[in-house]
């Protein structure tokens, strides 16, 4: 029987959209009515919630922190593999304040015997975990996005730290400053993307290595709802509401969509994969070339 997957979330009661350091984060929609938000953030979380328990996932919720506006977001805190977590550093002043956070919550995990091995990357070595390094069960290997959060070196740190090819894909816009923001490994092997966010170098890099047949390219609509920002459970994609040409054509691939309303947490920049992740990627050993 397929392991099941394991997911880790935060609660949101220290949400909120306070300060703007990408080009979705409105302060001023959030305080024109906070309550509401509020209310609106927990309903959403809960329904992101319960649609991933429903995709079959463990979900873990773990307590955020006042002061920590964007301590919902666990993907950005760092890469697990095989058991390991690798704590990232955050490029704004405005999240560092979290990564002692996730460091503690890390070790708390390993104490309860779920990671054998927590580790930091050095100070100034900016790499915004998983939203930024994105594991491709399929294939084996991560998948990097620099140049707008994550720089360069880390994608090599991350690979150095794992023993696994890590593939850089610079990043051209700040609308889509993570990887996850405009880059999705699918469980059969498609890639959903959407070109406008890379380099043409990074477009290449893509192409090489993905079959024409298994990139699904997202239009400008299904990027502005950051329905990329999806999490790939067996053939279920859990994402925020795409418009419906998505839906069908991943429909036509034999997926089904559950479409969760996550407008408080779009005002913040983030939707359903940086809500959450995932704990439990196993890659199989490294191929070693035979005699
Ligand atoms: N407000 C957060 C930030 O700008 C949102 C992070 C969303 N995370 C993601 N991986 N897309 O850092």
């Amino acid at each position: 029987m397929a392991r099941q997957p394991r997911l880790l979330m935060i609660d949101p009661a220290w949400f909120d959209v306070s300060y703007a350091i990408n080009p979705w984060m409105r302060p001023d929609a959030w305080s024109a009515d906070a309550a509401g938000c509020a209310r609106a953030a927990r309903h959403a979380f809960e329904a992101l919630r319960s649609a991933l328990t429903r995709a079959g996932a463990a979900v873990e919720v773990i307590a955020g922190a006042p002061g920590l506006p964007d301590m919902v977001f666990p993907a950005n805190a760092g890469v697990v593999l095989n058991g390991r977590a690798l704590v990232g550093r955050f490029f704004h002043a405005e999240r560092q304040g979290e990564e002692p956070r996730f460091l503690a919550a890390f070790r708390a995990l390993q104490a309860h015997g779920r990671l054998h091995d927590v580790a930091q990357l050095p100070e100034g070595c900016f790499q915004e975990g998983a939203g930024d390094c994105i594991w491709d069960a399929r294939r084996g290997w991560f998948w990097a996005g620099f140049g707008q959060r994550s720089i360069r070196e880390a994608a090599k740190a991350v690979g150095e730290h794992f023993g696994r090819d890590v593939v850089a894909l610079e990043l051209v816009s700040p609308r889509f400053y993570h990887l996850d923001t405009c880059f999705c490994p699918v469980s059969g092997g498609e890639v959903l993307y959407y070109p406008p966010a890379f380099t043409p170098r990074a477009l290449a890099e893509i192409r090489e290595r993905v079959p024409a047949d298994q990139l699904i390219e997202a239009s400008d609509t299904d990027a502005a709802g950051l329905c990329v920002n999806a999490v790939s459970l067996g053939r279920t994609l859990v994402m925020a509401q795409p418009p419906e040409r998505l839906r069908r054509v991943l429909g036509e691939r034999g997926y089904q969509v559950d479409a969760v309303n996550l407008a408080p947490f779009i005002l913040a920049g983030g939707a359903a994969f940086c809500m959450t992740l995932r704990l439990d990627h196993i890659a199989a050993p490294a191929a070693v070339a035979a005699e």
